[in-house]
């Protein structure tokens, strides 16, 4: 016996668009420019014309961008309560509509309609009620912040309503306005999207959506009117953003691809395995960023469990997407489909073998891919580690756990993954060490408003939903505080350092590597001298491979990573007090540097500032989310890794700690650069370290020409974040630049100094984010 069709109704979609006349200008101000330079938009399905958008143009972009900064004080101006409103008059209207919804996007996008209603639109309802949520709260849980301002979204085509609810409701929420860019394949949910903006009451030029290709994003990308621009979409687009945006001061976050992991321990339930195995890598034709698209089977039970699996794949059933019976639709264009089908061949050729179940029919029309599970490919094959973006499942094999999570991390990608296993210790001694920002234990492709979504490494950086999806779209009131310049000590004016001044003394500093003094490797050294001229000593001249050393050190330094937070904050504090009880000479020191007259205060300021990255090290703690599944999400905040660190000239021990005690508080390891004018205060912390239990590998300090170790910092593909505080603006544009190589998160302060005294600007949860990142693991409870 075989299914008979059971096909949804296109009627109500097909009769929208005709009453749009198939046509679709730009949405502007509330308005709906002339239909112009129109471009296809068809039905992946049938390859038929469905509507036509059309091309904007740099100008219209320059409109878009007019209309929602004259439209953005009073979008802010309502309210939390009154955007709050809004945001729920969305969600009611789309779950009034969501039929409509549902079919539009299945006739544009090829995706089944099962997923588009079961899926796509109870999500989309539910990020507008959640953020309507967040704007209802904004003053009491967001305090201290302001919206970012103007926004530019940019969408790629595989969930083309959910990327736009994912971006438009924490931006609408926290008082920004939005000029939007859906992909060109599948812009349609988008025009609807707009009829659903005006009768929600939203008002005009708050929300402005831009159709076209490419060149329209680069326009939106390159616009100075914007403040922020959230992508999603490719590693290759995502890197020339990076690029693109460098020193422009524009916030930016970054959703791209991924290779994630689907990991099966032998103890696991391999039938509910193989179901999640579905959901994972067949779910949207495996068109998702975050698509289990890397089978690690342990191999005592890989047999058994490729066998269920092709057995299973056997069952899937490919057909027209209308029908509610289908497993798998259609891929989004033949571009798609021919890129998918390349690489499988390449596979082929290399001798992998390709199973694809041998009674799946492909339709003669549009543009389709069968279920595909390539074996016996190599860990560097083109298939086990390029986003294939398909139907297509890699599998392989390991023995042990420890071989296991080696696997799944031998990506440049880290977005998600999957741990199948029914021993919870197993699960949750794997779950911290794969790097990605999503573990799904024993399920797949959760997904939820609450629970904030988002990549490490080239997966790229930012998150979506959840609170931290929320500071994303927003800004410090602090941040606007900031001196218009750094505050540097007035030098001409600064007394010389006492005759008796034991630093008068020449003697070279060394450079400090795995918490060992070191020369550097060039043998050059460069003196330093007082706000007076007086020479105070020499320090060593860093070179590129000094940096390669440093960060080598700080790579082996893991143990403080996985120490507890309670051990972290006891060094820290200790460092304090050793400090603290050197502090005269510190003060003594920074003022022969710099002239400073305030230098006790500078060093009191240090010591405070020590104590307050120390109470927060254990205080950091993540969250627990309970989203609508049976399950809760664990959302902790895990260090980065090895941050580079271009300390601020001026106030050269309170810059340095400033940003040094935050970045190890959370179990980062740095290397540092130290202030380049004044970098003894600096030098003189290597004791204080040694004498406070600071592990070697955490702190490495290499002074030297900020502009050139900074370069060689933002290009070592084994520095996971880049900070530059120098005031140097030319510099952090740069930095920002080269971080584009390997997608490295940056925070720069450019030219506009920050008073470093001010707990307000040098502290606070916006460090600490910088400093961080959430990973969220979805664990079963309750069921
Ligand atoms: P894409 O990254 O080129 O497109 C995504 C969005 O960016 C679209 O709206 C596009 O118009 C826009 N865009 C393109 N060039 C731009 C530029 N220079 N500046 C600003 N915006 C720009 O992705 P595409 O071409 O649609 O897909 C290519 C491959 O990318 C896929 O096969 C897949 O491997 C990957 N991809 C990954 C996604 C993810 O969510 N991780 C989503 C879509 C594609």
């Amino acid at each position: 016996m075989d299914y008979g069709p059971a096909p949804e109704s296109q009627k109500e979609a097909q009769a929208w668009l005709d009453q749009q006349g198939r046509k679709f200008g730009l949405f502007i101000d509330n308005a709906w420019t002339e239909p112009t330079d129109l471009f296809a938009s068809n039905n992946p399905a049938d390859g038929k014309l469905l509507a036509e958008l059309t091309q904007a143009t740099s100008e219209d972009v320059n409109r878009a961008v007019e209309a929602a900064r004259r439209a953005q004080p009073a979008w802010q101006g309502l309210g939390g309560h009154g955007r709050a409103k809004i945001l729920y008059a969305i969600a009611r209207l789309m779950q009034k509509h969501a039929r409509l919804f549902a079919v539009l996007e299945t006739l544009d996008n090829g995706k089944t309609i099962r997923e588009t209603r079961d899926a796509d639109l109870p999500l989309v309802a539910r990020h507008f009620y959640y953020h309507a949520g967040w704007a209802q709260l904004q003053d009491e849980e967001f305090a201290g912040h302001r919206p970012v301002g103007v926004v530019g979204q940019i969408v790629p085509w595989n969930f083309p309503l959910l990327m736009l609810a994912w971006k438009v409701a924490p931006a609408l929420a926290a008082g920004n306005t939005i000029v939007f860019k859906p992909a060109e394949f599948t812009s349609l949910t988008a025009m609807l999207f707009a009829h659903i903006c005006v009768q929600a009451g939203v008002p005009a030029g708050v929300v402005n959506i831009v159709t076209g290709d490419g060149r329209v994003g680069e326009a939106i990308v390159k616009h100075e009117g914007i403040d922020k621009l959230a992508f999603t979409g490719s590693t290759e687009v995502g890197r020339i953003i990076r690029e693109a945006t460098a020193g422009s001061g524009k916030k930016l976050s970054l959703e791209l691809g991924g290779k994630s992991p689907f990991i099966v321990f032998e103890d696991a339930d391999l039938d509910a395995a193989v179901e999640g195995l579905v959901d994972s890598i067949w779910f949207n034709q495996g068109q998702v960023c975050c698509a289990g698209s890397r089978l690690l089977v342990q191999e005592s039970v890989e047999e058994r469990f490729l066998a269920k699996l092709r057995a299973r794949m056997d069952n899937l059933r490919l057909g027209s997407p209308l029908d509610k019976s289908m497993d798998i639709g259609a891929l989004v264009d033949p571009i798609q489909q021919q890129r998918i089908a390349g690489l499988v061949e390449t596979a082929r050729c290399e001798g992998c073998d390709v199973y694809q179940p041998a009674g799946c029919v492909i339709p003669t029309d549009g543009s389709w891919f069968p279920p595909t599970l390539i074996t016996g490919a190599s860990t560097s094959a083109a298939v086990a580690q390029a986003e294939i973006f398909g139907p297509v499942l890699v599998a392989m094999s390991f023995r042990t756990p420890a071989e296991a999570v080696q696997l799944a991390n031998n990506t440049v990608y880290g977005l998600a993954s999957c741990v199948w296993t029914e021993n919870i210790s197993l699960a949750l001694d794997v779950a911290p060490a794969i790097k990605a920002g999503v573990v799904w234990i024993n399920t797949a492709n959760q997904f939820d408003a609450a629970c904030g979504f988002g990549g490490y490494r080239e997966s790229g950086y930012g998150r979506e939903g959840g609170r931290e999806g929320m500071y994303e779209y927003l800004v410090p009131l602090s941040e606007d505080q900031r001196p218009a310049a750094p505050v540097v000590a007035d030098k001409g004016k600064a007394k010389a350092a006492a005759s008796a001044d034991p630093f008068a003394i020449d003697r070279t500093a060394k450079l400090y590597i795995g918490g060992k003094q070191a020369r550097p490797d060039g043998a050059y050294s460069r003196a330093i001298h007082g706000a007076d001229g007086k020479f105070l000593g020499e320090v060593g001249e860093g070179n590129r491979k000094d940096i390669r050393n440093a960060v080598e050190a700080a790579h082996k330094a893991t143990g403080w990573t996985k120490a507890t937070a309670h051990n972290r904050a006891q060094v820290l504090f200790y460092i304090a007090e050793n400090l603290a009880a050197r502090g005269a000479e510190f003060a003594e020191r920074i003022a022969a540097q710099t002239g400073a007259k305030n230098a006790e205060k500078e060093v009191q300021a240090a010591v405070e500032r020590l104590f307050y990255w120390a109470a927060w090290a254990d205080k950091y703690d993540g969250l627990a989310h309970q989203p609508p599944m049976h399950g809760i999400t664990v959302a902790l905040n895990e260090a980065i890794g090895v941050i580079g660190i271009v300390a601020p000239n001026e106030n050269p021990l309170l810059g340095f700690i400033s940003l040094v005690a935050p970045a190890i508080a959370v179990g980062n390891r740095v290397v540092v650069v130290p202030s380049e004018a004044h970098p003894l205060s600096a030098t003189d912390l290597y004791q204080v370290f040694d004498t406070s239990d600071l592990p070697g590998g955490v702190v490495n300090i290499v002074t030297g020409s900020a502009d050139e170790l900074a370069r060689t910092l933002a290009t070592h593909s084994d520095v996971d974040a880049i900070w530059r505080h120098d005031g140097s603006a030319a510099g952090c544009a740069e930095v920002e630049r080269l971080s584009a190589g390997s997608l490295k998160r940056t925070w720069t302060g450019g030219a506009k100094g920050r008073d470093w005294f001010s707990t307000a600007q040098a502290g606070g949860r916006t460090v600490l984010a910088h400093a961080s990142q959430v990973k969220n693991i979805w664990i079963p409870y309750g069921v």
